[in-house]
């Protein structure tokens, strides 16, 4: 993996604000690598693109998503699980872009989980209107890693509860470059994004994309 790109910025903005015990937002920390994120995004969507999938449930989700890295998260009327190609072209899933891995694992150091090595990245694309209800991350076999969540583009009202559905969530908005890692006690949080706004983001236009980065084996 490349450290050249923090050699050029060895200060990733960050200022550190708790959301719960294990759960951290980095606010801003991706933002000096938006423009290496966008161009290593481009070459993902263009091999895999964004696609609206449905719930086992027969809903189709409102976010478009797609994936990189050695498994992909798909869901369909068969259930929600991780598959090592992408079920829309048969091919595998895109490498993980090293910029992505990069930041992902520098945000979950700077978050108090050193050696994160997640591999898996789904990237959720909204849309004015589109939302995610809440639930847990826990397709995966490895909850000893944290999720680490970067947001590029239009802000989101993130909502974040804890370990049952009923607990109430806190809100939180989440702006462009910000980071949050949850991991250790509140890896298995409720959370959730409220309908995203109308709105044109100077750089990534009227969406809101977000990538989640997993470990799940
Ligand atoms: C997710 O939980 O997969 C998405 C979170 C977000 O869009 O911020
Ligand atoms: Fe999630």
């Amino acid at each position: 993996m490349t450290t050249d790109l923090f050699a050029r910025f060895p200060q990733a903005r960050a200022s550190r604000e708790e959301m719960a015990e294990g759960a951290v937002l980095l606010r801003g920390f991706a933002r000096d690598f938006e423009t290496e994120l966008i161009a290593a995004l481009r070459t993902v969507v263009a091999q895999a693109p964004f696609r609206r999938m449905f719930t086992p449930g027969g809903h189709q989700m409102s976010v478009a998503m797609t994936n990189c890295g050695s498994s992909g998260w798909v869901t369909d009327r068969t259930g929600y699980r991780y598959a090592s190609a992408d079920p829309e072209t048969g091919k595998p899933w895109p490498a993980m872009p090293p910029v992505l891995c990069e930041v992902a694992v520098r945000a979950a150091d700077r978050a108090g989980f050193p050696g994160f090595a997640p591999d898996v990245c789904l990237i959720n694309r909204y849309v004015p209107g589109a939302k995610m209800s809440l639930h847990q991350d826990k397709d995966e076999l490895d909850f000893g890693a944290p999720i680490v969540s970067v947001s590029l583009g239009l802000s989101a009202i993130f909502m974040f509860g804890g370990l049952k559905r009923s607990d109430k969530p806190r809100r939180f908005r989440l702006e462009h470059g910000d980071v949050a890692v949850w991991g250790g006690p509140s890896r298995l949080f409720f959370h959730g994004v409220a309908p995203l706004a109308e709105g044109d983001h100077p750089v990534m236009g009227p969406q809101r994309l977000n990538l989640t980065f997993r470990k799940i084996g």
